[in-house]
């Protein structure tokens, strides 16, 4: 009889547990205003804030609040925009790369420089230089000020998905069926989502000195949920966020335990 792969829950002794502070909102504008002012009061006393933003639906909300309430903040002069993750395989010019994604609903307003924007190559000759690249970007110029995040409906987080460890570092990864569900919402149909993917590893991503994750909508009060009390363990990989310190969530109403 075949027995089901076991999985690994991390134990508490392996490490210490924290717990992130949770400031819940009501739904959409009040939800990006106060990501926003989040974000912004993160960022201003910082001299050159070096920061990874996500891209989905969660967070335009908060761009389109940045772009127009916040402008003209100095801090955008000094910024350093970093990718979480990328679609593999994409030309350049195509709708659906991240990169371009974040660039069209925020950095272009607060006019970023464009040797600051730090994205991923869809296309690379060589992927794991590409991720190395991205890597070694982070090691020389970091720790990340901030990591800004956002929570698959799977936990996954970036595009680690259930399983990753989490002492993961930049790698390639096959998009789980559900996140291909998901992602299909932007592009109009699943077959328009590429299968695979670049991400920043969870251990990447928890070297960053302040982590942000916005969660909203009714269909993520489940995942938030587990993500908050669930035994941590790299099935749910938001869960690492109770790994580190100086985690914020912000939780519109909907989304809201
Ligand atoms: C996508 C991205 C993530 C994003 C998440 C949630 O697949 N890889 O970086 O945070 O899923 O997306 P949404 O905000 O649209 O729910």
């Amino acid at each position: 009889m075949k027995t089901a792969a076991p999985t690994r829950q991390v134990m508490k002794t392996e490490m210490n547990e924290y717990e992130p502070h949770i400031i819940v909102t009501e739904d959409g504008d009040d939800f990006a205003a106060a990501s926003a002012r989040i974000f912004c009061e993160a960022a201003r006393p910082l001299k050159n804030p070096l920061v990874i933003l996500p891209t989905g639906n969660t967070p335009l909300g908060m761009y389109r609040c940045l772009a127009r309430d916040y402008r003209n903040e100095n801090f955008w002069n000094n910024f350093t925009y970093v990718a979480l993750d990328e679609y593999i395989g994409l030309e350049d010019g195509d709708p659906r790369l991240f990169g371009s994604w974040v660039q069209r609903e925020l950095l272009d307003f607060v006019a970023v420089a464009r040797d600051r924007r730090i994205t991923f190559k869809s296309n690379p000759h060589d992927k794991g230089a590409e991720c190395a690249r991205m890597e070694n970007f982070l090691t020389e110029n970091g720790p990340a000020d901030l990591a800004v995040l956002g929570l698959g409906v799977n936990g996954h987080i970036g595009f680690n998905e259930p399983g990753s460890a989490f002492d993961s570092r930049t790698r390639v990864v096959n998009l789980a069926p559900e996140t291909i569900t998901a992602n299909s919402k932007y592009w109009g149909g699943e077959e328009h989502v590429p299968r695979t993917a670049f991400t920043m590893g969870l251990g990447t991503l928890a070297q960053a000195r302040r982590t942000v994750m916005l969660v909203s909508g009714m269909h993520k009060a489940d995942i938030l949920e587990k993500t908050l009390t669930a035994p941590i363990s790299e099935d749910i990989p938001s869960t690492y966020l109770r790994t580190i310190p100086n985690v914020t969530i912000i939780s519109d109403r909907s989304a809201a335990p």
